[in-house]
């Protein structure tokens, strides 16, 4: 089953939308296989976006993840990782049709809520960046 990374931003939390974008998740029929509510340590917010070190908001990016508690995710089920950047919708909100978590509740670029893997590699190298050894659920068997 495939999995991604998804993260609530700090807006995300701050703005106390992690239940209803968690229900989103879950009501598509993606599983929670992972969750960890901290603040996130700056070296691992420079590993994350390291893409986009050399970009002039990389600065800003980095000190606003790294602000206050975000909510990070492993989210597993068929076709995962493109079924949330659909659930997540464009990066910028002007371009995130409504429905979508961004279209719905985000005005800003740099405050665009949520994050999702763009692809098998990069959830890969995400979700060891931010889960590491840790044991991750299976629901291979159910309740
Ligand atoms: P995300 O999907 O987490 O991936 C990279 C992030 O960089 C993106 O969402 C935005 O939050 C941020 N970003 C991209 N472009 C800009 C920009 N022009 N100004 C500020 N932040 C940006």
């Amino acid at each position: 089953m495939e999995q991604t990374y998804v993260m609530i931003k700090p807006d995300g939390v701050a703005r106390g939308l992690m239940g209803e974008i968690l229900s989103r998740i879950e009501k598509k029929g993606l599983k929670i296989a992972a969750m960890k509510l901290a603040v996130m340590e700056e070296s691992k917010a420079k590993e994350h976006y390291a893409e986009h070190a050399a970009r002039p908001f990389f600065p800003g990016l980095v000190e606003f993840i790294t602000s206050a508690p975000s909510l990070s995710l492993i989210v597993e089920g068929k076709d995962a990782i493109k079924i949330m950047r659909a659930l997540n919708g464009a990066t910028k909100p002007a371009e995130a049709a409504f429905g979508t978590i961004r279209g719905d509740f985000a005005m800003d670029t740099g405050r665009n809520i949520v994050h999702a893997s763009d692809s098998p590699e990069a959830a890969a190298r995400e979700i060891k960046i931010h889960f590491g050894n840790d044991k991750i659920l299976s629901y291979k068997r159910s309740v």
